[in-house]
């Protein structure tokens, strides 16, 4: 259980509760959920499988975990340090987001969203994204928070604290679904989210929907190794994934049950993009008995989520930068951070540029990266070490050869059509 609180930590995040949400809605709904929902069960849940048994296998940092399975010299290196390369682009605009949530922490602390109506909602949000001074500080903020997290060590406190945050957070949510349930939108936001719309999808849409798997359930970049890496060989992998990817997709359809009737009720734009849930769920709350404590709540924990898997994202760079240039923990935190800072500078200026980098990494690196992860895993590990990896502790050990040959052929060959069908050739 522990495991599982401390690997939905790194999965529940933004990527639940901001993106799914947003990219649902510009994507319009239905059957991109439903995509996305098959795209998590057929090939995010084996690749989780895969990563935390590469960990738990080698119980080291993410691309020494691959050097350790092969050859000195070998390419496999390669799908580890794109991984690194992932996880310090993703940071640059992850925590641009996050700034955000910490902003609306702040409104919601000197109580400018309580009692505002949907237009002033929309105002604050409009103010946060045209002021470059307003959004740099809170990044900036949030990435120091993270940062000292990881120098500090204390990263397993904050893990602790997620087993309060995260059970509390989901109770949150069903409180704010409760309400959006009594709204006139309701059964169009829940029509919107489940009714078989097939027109809208498209091709990029299959991509989007394939890469936010990835994106949501922390995959594709090598940071579930990290996690793998401290299961215990008693420990159910297989069980323990299921469950993990189980709470993920939980939160991120709790959130969007929430977000889609406010938009229809309110007749917001579905579409809007990445300032969706800072417009809709301040519209509600703003309407709400108890509003100005909830909302508080509400981006405390958003911010923290947001921490939990900001933490897991940082440490596959400080791990690289530790292992492979033999930096000092502390050492490593100031380079990393100083990196990202500098980075984080473009996304969160540039709509273009956050857009830029979220399609880079989110459809291209993560899935690409996933890919090498499964054909690694499925094709190159040593077999006696993988299965007894999968079965050691475990309950479904009976599914070895299903997951093994799902993590050999239909796995990579979704990918691999997905990519070609964006690209237009197939
Ligand atoms: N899964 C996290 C989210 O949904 C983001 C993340 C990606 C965390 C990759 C760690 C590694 O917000």
């Amino acid at each position: 259980m522990g495991f599982v609180l401390a690997a939905a930590g790194s999965a529940v995040g933004l990527g639940n509760i901001w993106k799914f949400p947003y990219i649902t809605g510009e994507n319009g709904g239905g059957a991109f959920v439903l995509v996305y929902l098959l795209c998590i069960l057929l090939v995010g849940v084996p690749v989780m499988i895969a990563e935390i048994l590469l960990g738990r296998a080698t119980k080291a940092s993410p691309v020494s975990a691959y050097r350790s399975q092969s050859r000195p010299g070998s390419p496999w290196v390669g799908i580890g340090v794109l991984g690194v390369l992932a996880a310090y682009l993703l940071l640059s605009y992850y925590s641009a987001v996050a700034g955000w949530a910490m902003h609306y922490t702040y409104l919601s602390v000197t109580n400018e969203i309580a009692g505002s109506s949907p237009e002033q909602v929309q105002g604050l949000f409009a103010a946060l994204t045209a002021s470059v001074p307003t959004g740099l500080g809170w990044q900036f903020a949030f990435l120091l928070l993270t940062f000292g997290v990881v120098a500090a060590g204390v990263t397993h406190g904050i893990e602790r604290w997620a087993r309060i945050m995260m059970p509390s957070l989901l109770v949150l949510m069903l409180v704010l679904l409760g309400k959006a349930m009594t709204m006139d939108g309701w059964g169009e936001g829940i029509e919107f989210l489940f009714g078989m719309r097939t027109d809208n999808l498209t091709a990029g849409g299959v991509l989007e929907a394939l890469g936010h798997a990835f994106f949501t359930l922390s995959l594709g970049m090598g940071s579930m190794i990290t996690y793998g890496s401290y299961l215990s060989s008693k420990d159910d992998l297989a069980s323990a994934s299921l469950l993990t990817a189980g709470t993920d997709t939980l939160v991120a359809l709790l959130a969007s049950m929430v977000v889609f009737p406010i938009a229809f009720t309110f007749a917001l734009e579905p579409g809007a993009g990445p300032g969706l849930i800072f417009v809709t769920i301040p519209t509600a709350l703003a309407q709400m008995a108890g509003g100005s404590i909830l909302s508080i709540v509400f981006f405390v924990m958003l911010v923290f989520a947001a921490l939990t898997s900001a933490i897991a994202i940082f440490e596959v760079v400080t791990a690289y930068l530790v292992d492979d240039f033999g930096l000092s923990r502390n050492k490593a935190c100031v380079t990393g951070g100083l990196a990202v800072v500098l980075i984080g500078v473009p996304p969160s200026v540039s709509a273009v540029w956050f857009d830029r980098v979220d399609y880079f990494v989110s459809n291209w690196a993560l899935p690409l990266g996933g890919l090498g992860i499964a054909v690694f895993v499925a094709w190159k590990m040593n077999a006696a070490l993988r299965r007894g990896e999968f079965e050691s502790g475990s309950r479904l050990a009976k599914f070895y050869r299903t997951w093994l040959w799902i993590l050999k052929y239909p796995v990579p060959a979704c990918i691999v059509v997905v990519f070609l069908h964006a690209v237009g050739l197939v």
